[in-house]
This record gives structure tokens, C-alpha cells and sequence, in this order.
């Protein structure tokens, strides 16, 4: 096991004493970044102590620290999972040899790339929720905010470190690019669609750590795999935490459809809006944007960059060990595409559908958490049921990129979707309405109308004072 310095200036488990000159040049960084944080980051309650985890060690018992912390006050640093003796690629070309433990010439650019992309997405989900804290439904629901995004921040830092540490100059100059584009800018927006979205409001913030914060969760298992062993150990630990925001997304919505299901009970006509809930016609609309958003993601359903991706052994499936065939040279996914106006089915090399791949390992995991909020719905009595839009629905990227699919996934003419696009998206005034709901309740034990209460965490009750604003 190994112990997380936290007396260092940047906290870290990679013995960065040792190296003086990446020590230094993070030590840079570090000034940068904690700006950032203060101009990007929560907007106000940056003097309250808020009760959150800190990890001190990588290990089962270290990981998870608990502490009245004022957020600037962070330790932000550098943690990998503890390395796995005589590792070997597990897919690919160099199946079975061993992990390359410094950057492979050949593979620098793709390599960078990968950590570019998944390093930005951190901060632009700090920027997107900036907002929220003042509008949290309970004092435990901001905790959480905090939490997740104290996180994001220090999966930024995980990205950083490899930034600076196997990519020279590039490297630093493209860790100083991640402080400077900034989520929804139009000259300098952040690299991926869903991480320039706006995210007004706490049924947006639940859905995106539902099933924005779990496309990470497939990347990062994806990049877990890499035969680059940093990348590998650094994502690896990530993983970890990244855990606790889809927690908060799955039983956020979950917590949201409980008390929709109790205020369609307690009135003869069943309407939500008149109570001050959210009705399931409206939760499932923005349940179609942000899977539909998040689905993006994963990129192209045919890909030669994922094709090369895998072979090079850079990244592999989630859980790749549950394959039979690491080399996946041999089969083919049945892919179905448009043409001539028409669905119809092509077979796709498998090493070209690798983000297809990924894709239904995550729409699987969707669908169980979808399942679990119909089971709340079903106890409570209500018959109508909540559901995933097929893969087809309102894609910006891809082979069903702009095109008019309903949510069942039959494509329609342009016009009718158009007519419809109210029924299945959220509209100006669903938007407005939910706006209308959002006031903070910051009182210990108290919740909003349209939210169901919370057990609590770490076995502290719901009422505990998660964040101390007095
Ligand atoms: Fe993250
Ligand atoms: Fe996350």
C-alpha cells in the first residue's frame, strides 16, 4: 500500500520529492489552477466548512476521509492506484506483453488526445454546475454538489500529472489549455458537446451525474485497460470516487420519482405541478436530453480510431478480461444504419465497432438504474413507467447524426418530429417551470417540494449539518 503525503504542498502518492523538476512545474501549475477554481469554480461558499471525503490513501481504508473542509482548502493532488506486479497488455496487437511504463513514441499523439479529451471534461463539469449551490434542495444535496465537484477538480489534477509528466512541452502547454477553455464559450468552448450544455437547475444536475458522469465511468474503465500502466493506475483510482457522483445522479432521480409517485397519489387528478413537484412526463424529457447527450459521447459508431486505439493496446473494453478474444480480429457487430431513407443493417468489423461496444455496456447500466426507478413507481402504485430512448434519438454525432429517429427509434419525416419535439424534449416552458421551483433550502433536516429526503451519509441522518453556513 501506499501512503498518500499529505503534508506536501500537492498531496501525492507518486514520490514526487524525487522529481524535481516535474515537482516544480506542477508547483506552476498549481497557482493556475487554484485561480481557476476561484473564478470557475462554486460560485460563493467557498469560506463554509463543508463535510467532505478526502482521500489520504489509495487503499480501501485511506481513500475515504471524512472532514469538515472549506473547499479552497481541498487537498488537491495526485493519487494512482497501487501498481499490479508483471502486468501485461491485455488486448489488441501486443496482447501478453508487458505494460509500457514510459510513454511509446510511437503512440504520443493518440495518447495525448486521450488524456486531452478526458481531462477536460473534469473542469467543464465544475464550470457547468458553478451555479447550483444556490438553489440545493437540502443541505445534503449541496454536500454533495461540493463533493462531486472538489473531484472533478482532482481528476483534472490525476490528467495534469500525466500531462506533465510523459508529454514534455506539449504536455504543459496543453495542461495550461485545460484551465483556459471555458464550458458553453463560443471562441473557446470545452472539446465535447454535453460539457458545453448549461446546467440551470437540479433536475439537470441530477440527470448529468447520472448518465454524463457514467459515460465517464465507461472511458475511464475503458483507459483502465490501456497498456500505458500511468494512464492505467491513474484512471484506475478515479474510478473510485467517480463512483459517488453517479450515486448521486441514480438516487437523485431516484429521490425526485419517489415524490412525484407520493403527490400523484395524494391528489384525485394526479397533477404533480399543482403540489410543486415535477411531473414524469417532464423528468422523462429530460431523461431523452441528457441520455441522448451522453450516448454522443462514445463517438462514431464506426470508427478507425478506435479500431487503432484498440489494436495499438491504448484502450481496451471495459473489463476486458471478461472477453474471450483479447485480439477481437475476427467478428463482426451488427450495426444498423440508414440508407436510401431506410433503417437496415450493416456488419461492422468488431474493432471498428469498440465504441459501439462500450456504448451497450453503458446502456445496460442505464437501463438497470431506469429499472430501479420503476420499481419505486410500481410500490407506489403508479402504472406509468419511466424508459431509455432508443440509441437512435436525437444524436449530434454518429451515423444517426441529425437525423429525425423518435425515442422508439423509427426514423420520422422531418416535419412530424418537429411537431413532436415538445412531447419528447424539454421545452422553454418546462424549463421555466422547473426555474420556478428552484429555492434553495439550506435549513438542517428540511427539504424542497419536489424531492424526496435522503437517508444520509456515513450513517449521519438526513437532518446531520453536511454544510456549516451559520
Ligand atoms: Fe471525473
Ligand atoms: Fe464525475
Amino acid at each position: 500500500m501506499s501512503n498518500v503525503d499529505l503534508t506536501a504542498k500537492i498531496p501525492n502518492n507518486v514520490d514526487l520529492g524525487h522529481d524535481k523538476r516535474l515537482l516544480r512545474a506542477l508547483e506552476q501549475w498549481q497557482p493556475d489552477y487554484l485561480r481557476w477554481w476561484r473564478e470557475m469554480g462554486p460560485s460563493d461558499f467557498l469560506e463554509r466548512e463543508v463535510y467532505l471525503r478526502t482521500a489520504v490513501a489509495v487503499d480501501a481504508a485511506g481513500w475515504a476521509h471524512f472532514d469538515y473542509v472549506k473547499m479552497p482548502d481541498y487537498r488537491w493532488g495526485i493519487f494512482l492506484a497501487d501498481p499490479v506486479g508483471d502486468r501485461r497488455i491485455g488486448f489488441g496487437d501486443h496482447v501478453g506483453e508487458p505494460v509500457w511504463q514510459v510513454l511509446p513514441g510511437e503512440h504520443r499523439n493518440a495518447l495525448r488526445r486521450l488524456v486531452v479529451t478526458q481531462g477536460d471534461t473534469e473542469p467543464a463539469s465544475v464550470e457547468q454546475q458553478r451555479l447550483l449551490g444556490h438553489t440545493a434542495p437540502s443541505l445534503y444535496d449541496l454536500r454533495n454538489l461540493f463533493q462531486v465537484n472538489v473531484e472533478e477538480g482532482r481528476h483534472l489534477w490525476a490528467m495534469v500529472y500525466l500531462l506533465h509528466s510523459f508529454f514534455g512541452r506539449d504536455g504543459r502547454e496543453e495542461a495550461e489549455a485545460l484551465l483556459e477553455r471555458r464550458s458553453g464559450d463560443k471562441d473557446r468552448p470545452r472539446i465535447l458537446g454535453a460539457f458545453n450544455q448549461p446546467i440551470e437547475n437540479w433536475l439537470d444536475f441530477f440527470m448529468f451525474t447520472m448518465f454524463t458522469d457514467r459515460d465517464g465511468k465507461y472511458q475511464l474503465l475503458a483507459l483502465a485497460e490501456s497498456g500505458f500502466d500511468p494512464l492505467s493506475r491513474t484512471t484506475r483510482f478515479m474510478l473510485t470516487e467517480e463512483a459517488h457522483h453517479m450515486f448521486v445522479g441514480e438516487t437523485g432521480v431516484e429521490r425526485i420519482v419517489v415524490r412525484t409517485a407520493e403527490l400523484m397519489k395524494a391528489e384525485p387528478n394526479e397533477d404533480v405541478r399543482t403540489q410543486g413537484g415535477i411531473d414524469l412526463a417532464t423528468i422523462q424529457r429530460h431523461l431523452n436530453l441528457w441520455f441522448a447527450l451522453s450516448l454522443d459521447l462514445f463517438g462514431g459508431e464506426i470508427s478507425s480510431n478506435a479500431a487503432s486505439f484498440f489494436a495499438a493496446g491504448l484502450k481496451g473494453r471495459h473489463h476486458e478480461e471478461r472477453y474471450d478474444d483479447h485480439a477481437a480480429l475476427g467478428g463482426h457487430y451488427a450495426m444498423p444504419v440508414v440508407a436510401d431513407g431506410k433503417l437496415g443493417e450493416q456488419q461492422v468489423p468488431l474493432r471498428n465497432a469498440m465504441n459501439e461496444v462500450l456504448r451497450d455496456a453503458y446502456v445496460d447500466d442505464c437501463q438497470r438504474a431506469v429499472d430501479r426507478w420503476n420499481r419505486r413507481l410500481e410500490e407506489a402504485g403508479v402504472s406509468e413507467r419511466l424508459y431509455l430512448a432508443s440509441k437512435r434519438f436525437y444524436r449530434q454525432i454518429g451515423l444517426y447524426a441529425g437525423l429525425p429517429f423518435d425515442p422508439e427509434g423509427r426514423l420520422q419525416e422531418a416535419a412530424e418530429w418537429d411537431r413532436r419535439r415538445s412531447e419528447w424534449l424539454p421545452s422553454a416552458a418546462d424549463r421555466e417551470y422547473i426555474q420556478g421551483l428552484m429555492h434553495p433550502v439550506y435549513e438542517r433536516g428540511k427539504i424542497a417540494s419536489w424531492i424526496a429526503p435522503a437517508k444520509g451519509l456515513k450513517g449521519l441522518p438526513f437532518d446531520h449539518e453536511y454544510v456549516r453556513l451559520g
